[in-house]
């Protein structure tokens, strides 16, 4: 589904991401880790289309993608969220997820009432049906996440890359957004998800990617990454102290 070689972003000399290589499979989900600043959200940037690779090459679906622009890619059936979200302040929550309906794969959807009752049918997949009218900046934290996914679903992704969409949310709402993930997946998407939260790594991917200070430290599966040394060291001890 997705391919990079060499992926590299450096800013004013200094490198962010290192000549990173990583696949990802159709339908799978690849949970991105590593400590802050490592460079997870430089790597989805560059993905999604927001950032241009100083160097390397990135395929979607056997197509070279590194240098078309976002809404290409958008087109192409790439979806993100947003680690600092932003929703259209001025826009009630169904219309922020209608636009997400009317800019996605294939091109989005050309009817504005149509894409209304997508973005209806996202907000209810992610629990928001309750909140349709209500002013999208007056959402609370959790429901600010729910408000991104629906966007980001309503773009009807083949790819979807979720940055940091737990932080700030309790246990209990953890487990809710875990329990969606897996149900976007069981509807054929593939998934790359930036998490701090390791219990929720560990039960949703089906391998893991470790970044520290732009490189890739390790990857495989969950149970044998979250036990490496090297991980431990960079980024696990740490926060368990
Ligand atoms: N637009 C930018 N200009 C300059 N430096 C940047 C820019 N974006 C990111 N960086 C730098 O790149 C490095 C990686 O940042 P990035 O945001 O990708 O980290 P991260 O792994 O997502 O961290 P966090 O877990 O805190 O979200 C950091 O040193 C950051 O300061
Ligand atoms: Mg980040």
């Amino acid at each position: 589904m997705l391919q990079a070689k060499g992926l590299t972003k450096r800013f004013a000399g200094l490198v962010s991401v290192d000549h990173v290589d990583f696949s990802l499979a159709r339908n799978e989900i690849l949970g991105l880790i590593g400590p802050n600043g490592a460079g997870k959200t430089t790597l989805v940037n560059m993905i999604s289309g927001t950032l241009r690779p100083s160097e390397g090459e990135l395929a979607f679906k056997g197509e070279r993608i590194d240098t078309l622009p976002s809404y290409r890619r958008a087109h192409l059936g790439i979806a993100r969220t947003f680690q600092v979200m932003k929703p259209f302040p001025g826009l009630s929550t169904l219309d922020n997820v209608a636009v997400g309906a009317m800019f996605g794969t294939g091109g989005g959807e050309k009817s504005r009432a149509k894409a209304r009752e997508k973005a209806r049918e996202w907000l209810e997949f992610t629990g928001l049906g309750n909140r349709l009218e209500a002013s999208a900046d007056s959402l609370g934290g959790p429901d600010r996440k729910r408000l991104e996914f629906a966007k980001a679903l309503a773009m009807e992704p083949e790819l979807l890359l979720l940055d940091e969409v737990m932080a700030g949310l309790t246990a209990v709402e953890v487990d809710q957004v875990v329990e969606l993930i897996k149900k976007i997946r069981d509807q054929g998407v593939t998934i790359l998800v930036i998490e701090h939260v390791i219990k929720a790594i560990r039960s949703l991917s089906d391998r893991v990617l470790v970044l520290h200070h732009g490189e890739a430290i390790a990857e495989g599966d969950p149970a044998t990454v979250l036990e490496n040394p090297q991980v431990v060291e960079a980024y696990l001890g740490k926060r368990r102290a």
